[in-house]
């Protein structure tokens, strides 16, 4: 592979911030990550040789930090779902002095925008000792990960210069459901949709929601302009995504921002609710709808205000935002976007450095 650079990728052009222009990219990055798994007669394809290391492996273990890993949480649902084998998912910096029992033949599959978190190489050496597999997923072809591992696929995502990652969550998200499809496909696992037309409306409808700025800024402006903290809540990969919201929101704003599976928020932390607590919740999936409604109910007998974003189908009178229908399973891919969205508007109401946010760096090399 080599890295396809031009000046664009690297200019913020007419954008304010790298931010907003990287969360702007986010349809074409996916277009990009179709056409670029896609064979001559448009099938999804993954070099075989990765496709047996996934399949003969009999539990993958996915290691990263940050977002990525929660781009790995949600991956997890994607390979145990699409290729029925079972995940774990560990956070980087964990693992090393705390390794779990390991199934026989694992298979470690790092996930790591830059390619360069020493947390995660430093689990990447360690099983390497052992000789396990690995694979990297990675946006920086020649990182230290990829170098070191026995595979990689890449994200096309071009580069990511915003701290607060974007465009590379989603890539991720995406590169891991493809993976997932092709290993099951080759386990005789029948997919009930057609992948790559469920991306293709997936980037469409990640179009719609980046020409929704105005109400992001005004969701921004009535819920966390001047809070002092603020809940994600959601259950099954909803609340995956709202962990990844609060981490947004916590880096760029720097509102103290927490996200719960919507059961397990009553058991302590409703403590902290008061009167005027924003309430962020995710409603996008069809078989957690009542109960995360009734979580929200009651969060707001308790005062919270709530901002619901749901999706279309299943929307109710009072949602903030209505999300575009795409494939239940892949909603991360398109309902984090308002929360990327609605957190760059907090932290320009809240006169923060976007790009550069205190205390943090792109990418962290020591342990
Ligand atoms: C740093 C960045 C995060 C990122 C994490 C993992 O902490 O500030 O935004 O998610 O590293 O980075 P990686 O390059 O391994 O995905």
């Amino acid at each position: 592979y080599t890295a396809e650079l031009d000046a664009s990728d690297i200019e913020k052009g007419t954008y304010p911030h790298y931010m907003l222009k990287e969360i702007d990219e986010q349809p074409v990055v996916i277009r990009k990550i179709i056409q670029q798994y896609q064979d001559d007669q448009g099938e999804l394809t993954i070099s075989a040789d990765i496709i047996d290391a996934v399949n003969e492996a009999d539990r993958i273990y996915i290691i990263a930090a940050g977002t990525s890993y929660h781009a790995g949480l949600v991956g997890k649902q994607f390979i145990e779902k699409m290729a029925h084998i079972p995940v774990e998912v560990h956070v980087a910096s964990e693992f090393s002095y705390n390794m779990p029992l390991l199934s026989e033949k694992p298979l470690f599959v790092f996930i790591s925008q830059s390619g360069e978190t020493a947390d995660s190489r430093s689990v990447l050496v360690q099983v390497k000792e052992h000789g396990y597999k690995t694979l990297t997923i990675t946006n920086v072809p020649g990182s230290t990960l990829s170098r070191e591992a026995d595979h990689t696929l890449l994200l096309f995502a071009g580069p990511e210069i915003a701290v607060a990652s974007t465009k590379a969550y989603t890539a991720q998200m995406a590169v891991l459901s493809i993976l997932a499809a092709v290993a099951g496909k080759a386990r005789g696992v029948n997919l009930e949709f057609d992948l790559s037309q469920e991306l293709g409306i997936i980037a469409n409808g990640m179009e719609v929601l980046c020409d929704s700025k105005e109400e992001m800024e005004e969701i921004a402006r009535n819920f966390l302009a001047t809070t002092r903290n603020c809940f994600f809540i959601g259950r099954a990969v909803d609340y995956y995504v709202g962990l990844e919201g609060s981490l947004k929101l916590k880096e760029i704003s720097y509102i103290q921002a927490e996200g719960f599976a919507g059961g397990e928020l009553k058991h302590g932390t409703i403590a902290l609710i008061e009167e005027g607590t924003p309430i962020i919740a995710l409603a996008t999936q069809e078989h957690v709808n009542l109960s995360i409604r009734g979580n929200v109910k009651e969060v707001v007998a308790r005062g919270a205000n709530p901002c619901i974003i749901s999706m279309k189908g299943l929307e109710e009178e009072d949602d903030a935002f209505v999300l575009p229908v795409v494939n239940e399973l892949l909603t991360p891919l398109v309902s984090v976007i308002p929360l990327q969205l609605i957190s760059y508007y907090a932290a320009l109401h809240r006169d923060c450095d976007v790009d550069k946010p205190r205390n943090l760096a792109k990418s962290v090399t020591v342990e």
